[in-house]
């Protein structure tokens, strides 16, 4: 089969790591790519947004399957428009897909069908959202309604700077339009769990538990990020809990998207809250997380094509998805200053010293030269990846594994699997 992967990130390097091993994948493409990727699979030079563009590439060069790996693609419709050109894609439809593109959508959502979150409200509305700021005190989260990078969150620990975040939210459009609708919602408090789940459209299948790290120096200090490391599978997350979730959480919300007209085939990221009154829904992903997928597909023993495959076909009841015993580490590489400022260009060192050492390196913002170096090119550059009989094997063997790799300014959280 002739497979393309959209995205350019840490997490497509894993799924096109993953994929080069299905035998059923005779030619790999990723758009597009980066200078890790590039190892595995051809990159092509279209930009992940670019529907129009990738859709005649896929067409032109007779893709017989397309995987959408991240959000904003499929928020634009891009398996939309490949299912309509006849091209086999994995990911939800636009109309699926909202559960991550409007926070308001997926509130709504889980208020009508009962499925347990953080009380809310939205608004559009700047005096009645301050009003109810006023009314409910602190501590209070306020969300920019759109896809704002992860960034459009604050948990405010005062009524001063709810009400400031609100302004730059609303008033000075510090997001853009994502933040002329916000949702501003009861503070939960408890440990965080993710949960991907690959989903048919019917069934639903639940991949290992996971925990990010998404502040970016140790102790969670810091500003939030796209993630500076993960691991999987979570010890908080119980057998107990994981069959509450199925039962409360994730079939619900499956049925609910059925009900709704929006079947979901794809994976569905469950960023849940171990609340002292049960698991509740943070947020919803319409995709696999990033850097979650790279240990967590460090641990599949099953073909991801096969998987892909049958989501898509609406048979993930027929196959049996296999996953490693042990656990698995990803520690994230980046460059000095993320993610508020930082240079690129700079050449790394130590690639296959890393891979020797057992880990294997997944590339988030690498670019090679054409002298053929490796250059980093992003905030999150690298991703030491580790399996291991225990998560503490695992995550030392990460952390031996990082210590050849070396680039200008090379910034990593110490903590990562221990906080
Ligand atoms: P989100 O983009 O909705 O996942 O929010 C980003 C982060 O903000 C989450 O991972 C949580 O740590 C925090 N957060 C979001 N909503 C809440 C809430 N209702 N209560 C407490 N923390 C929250
Ligand atoms: N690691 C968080 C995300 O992918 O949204």
């Amino acid at each position: 089969m002739k497979v393309l992967v959209v995205g350019g990130g840490g997490r497509e390097h894993a799924i096109c790591w993953k994929l080069a091993q299905s035998p059923k994948v005779t030619e790999l493409y990723c758009a597009p790519g980066n200078g890790g990727i590039a190892q595995v699979a051809t990159c092509v030079p279209i930009k992940a947004t670019d529907v129009d563009g990738m859709v005649q590439w896929a067409k032109d060069n007779t893709m017989d399957f397309v995987m959408v790996a991240p959000d904003d693609p499929l928020a634009l419709g891009m398996v939309d428009a490949l299912e309509a050109a006849g091209i086999p894609a994995f990911g939800p439809r636009a109309n699926a897909a909202i559960i991550e593109a409007s926070k308001a959508f997926s509130k709504e959502l889980m208020k009508k069908y009962h499925i347990p979150t953080a009380k809310y409200e939205t608004f559009t509305d700047l005096n009645k959202a301050l009003a109810y700021i006023r009314d409910h005190g602190a501590p209070i989260v306020v969300k920019a309604d759109g896809l704002a990078l992860g960034k459009g969150v604050v948990v405010a620990s005062t009524v001063e700077e709810a009400e400031q975040s609100l302004r730059e939210m609303m008033e000075d459009k510090k997001f853009g339009e994502s933040g002329s609708t916000v949702v501003i919602e009861e503070c939960m408090v408890g440990p965080e769990v993710t949960v991907l789940a690959f989903c048919d459209g019917d069934h639903l299948v639940p991949m290992l538990s996971s925990q990010d790290h998404k502040r970016a120096y140790d102790g969670n200090q810091g500003p939030n990020t796209g993630g500076m490391g993960a691991f999987c599978p979570s010890p908080k997350y119980t057998p107990d809990i994981a069959d509450r979730c199925m039962r409360e959480i994730f079939l619900p919300t499956v049925a609910a998207l059925n009900a709704e007209g929006r079947p979901f085939k794809g994976v569905i990221y469950f960023g849940l809250m171990l609340t002292k009154d049960g698991p509740r829904v943070v947020e919803y992903n319409a995709r696999f997380g990033d850097p979650e997928t790279q240990p967590i597909l460090s641990m599949l023993d099953t073909d991801l094509m096969d998987i892909f495959q049958a989501c898509v076909d609406g048979t993930l009841d027929k196959i049996d998805i296999k996953w490693k015993s042990g656990a698995a580490c990803c520690l994230v590489l980046a460059s000095g200053g993320y993610p508020v400022s930082y240079l690129s260009g700079y050449p790394i060192t130590g690639l296959a010293e890393a891979e020797a050492l057992g880990a294997t390196v997944f590339h988030a913002g690498t670019k090679q030269s054409d002298a053929g170096e490796i250059l980093t090119s992003g905030g999150r550059v690298l991703g030491v990846t580790a399996t291991g009989n225990t998560l503490e094997e695992a995550i030392a063997t990460a952390y031996d594994a990082a210590k050849p790799i070396s680039f200008q300014d090379m910034h990593f959280r110490t903590d990562i699997g221990k906080v």
